[in-house]
């Protein structure tokens, strides 16, 4: 294992620590991320469910949004853990993508295996990006 690995493996296993974490009594379905910046901070985050349904937050958000309110905007890699290994939604990936297409993502499952590996770029082809926004 090269020291990248086993630097993924200890995000794949914050995230899925995580997990405990969670407030999901709607869906039953925990979520945890774990965010390592450029600057080498990591920053955890896990879904937050409401009563009234459409308040609830994605852990990859609250994660993001974590490191964002502390200063950090550069992002190296994302894990993202849940027991089935599914993977982020649209919502998270249009977050993920303002923040950089090169990010890594990493999917894992509650067993912490690495089920995929990809950037963000590839999660969210043609993405609507900040660039964008010049006219
Ligand atoms: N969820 C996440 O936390 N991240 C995703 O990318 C997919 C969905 C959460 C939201 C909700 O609390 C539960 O999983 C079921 O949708």
């Amino acid at each position: 294992m090269n020291l990248n690995d086993e630097e993924n493996r200890s995000l794949i296993n914050l995230a899925n620590e995580a997990r405990r974490y969670a407030y999901a009594p709607y869906s039953n379905y925990q979520v945890g991320a774990a965010l390592r910046t450029k600057s080498g901070r990591i920053f955890t985050g896990v879904n937050v469910e409401s009563a009234a349904y459409p308040t609830t937050i994605c852990a990859e958000r609250v994660a993001i949004y974590k490191a964002v309110s502390e200063g950090e905007r550069e992002f190296d890699v994302i894990a993202v853990v849940t027991e089935n290994g599914g993977s982020p939604c649209g919502s998270c990936r249009q977050v993920m993508a303002e923040f950089g297409l090169k990010t890594r993502v990493l999917i894992a499952d509650g067993r912490g295996n690495l089920l995929k590996e990809m950037t963000v770029a590839e999660l969210l082809p043609e993405a609507f990006t900040p660039e964008k926004m010049n006219k």
